[in-house]
C-alpha cells in the first residue's frame, strides 16, 4: 500500500489505451489498494491505473461521503470497476464542472451523458451491472475517458469555460 505520484498532462502514458484485466490475483489488489491511498491523499472523487502509470482497465471513484474539493456533489458510493463498459441510455447530456487530478489548478465544463448503465466487474471479479445519472454518471465517464487515453479538456466544446479554479471561483466562499 503507497501513495503513488500522480502522472500530469503531458505524460505520454496517459494517452495509451489500458489493457483488460485478466488476473484478479494479489497484484490487482495492490494496485487497487495503491489507487485508493492515491486518491484519498489527494482528495480525489476517482482515480484511473493510468494516472499512476499503470496501463490496465481499472478504476476507483466515490467515497460514501462528502468530497472536500466537490462539496456540493451527490455522495458517489465508493467503487472499484475493472474491464468497464459504458452504455449511455438516452440523448440527453449535462455540462457541468470538472476537475481532473492530472490537470492540477484548472476546472471546465464538460458535456456528459445525464445516464448511463455500466458494467464490469470488481476487485474481486464479480460482476458489477448499474443504471446511473447525473454526478455518479459523470464521474464514471470521466474516470473510464483515462482508460480511453482521453482527458476532460478533450471533450470540452467551449474553452472560454476552462480555467484556473482560483480565478474561476475567487467570488466564491
Ligand atoms: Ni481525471
Amino acid at each position: 500500500m503507497a501513495v503513488r505520484p500522480i502522472l500530469k498532462m503531458g505524460d505520454p502514458r496517459l494517452w495509451r489505451v489500458a489493457q483488460p484485466v485478466t488476473d484478479f490475483g494479489p497484484a490487482l489488489a495492490s494496485l487497487v489498494q495503491d489507487l485508493h491511498d492515491t486518491m484519498a491523499a489527494a482528495s480525489g472523487a476517482g482515480l484511473a491505473a493510468p494516472q499512476i502509470g499503470v496501463d490496465l482497465q481499472v478504476v476507483v471513484f466515490g467515497s460514501g461521503q462528502p468530497n472536500p474539493r466537490y462539496p456540493d456533489a451527490p455522495v458517489v458510493p465508493p467503487t472499484v470497476l475493472v474491464n468497464p463498459v459504458l452504455t449511455p441510455l438516452g440523448d440527453a447530456q449535462q455540462i457541468d464542472w470538472e476537475g481532473c487530478l492530472s490537470v492540477p489548478g484548472l476546472r471546465g465544463q464538460v458535456p456528459r451523458w445525464q445516464r448511463l448503465r455500466y458494467q464490469g466487474q470488481d476487485a474481486q471479479g464479480q460482476p458489477i451491472d448499474r443504471t446511473v445519472e447525473g454526478f455518479h454518471a459523470r464521474v464514471v465517464q470521466h474516470e473510464c475517458d483515462h482508460l480511453l487515453g482521453t482527458l476532460y479538456p478533450m471533450r470540452m466544446s467551449d474553452f472560454t469555460q476552462f480555467g484556473f479554479t482560483e480565478v474561476l471561483f475567487q467570488n466564491l466562499a
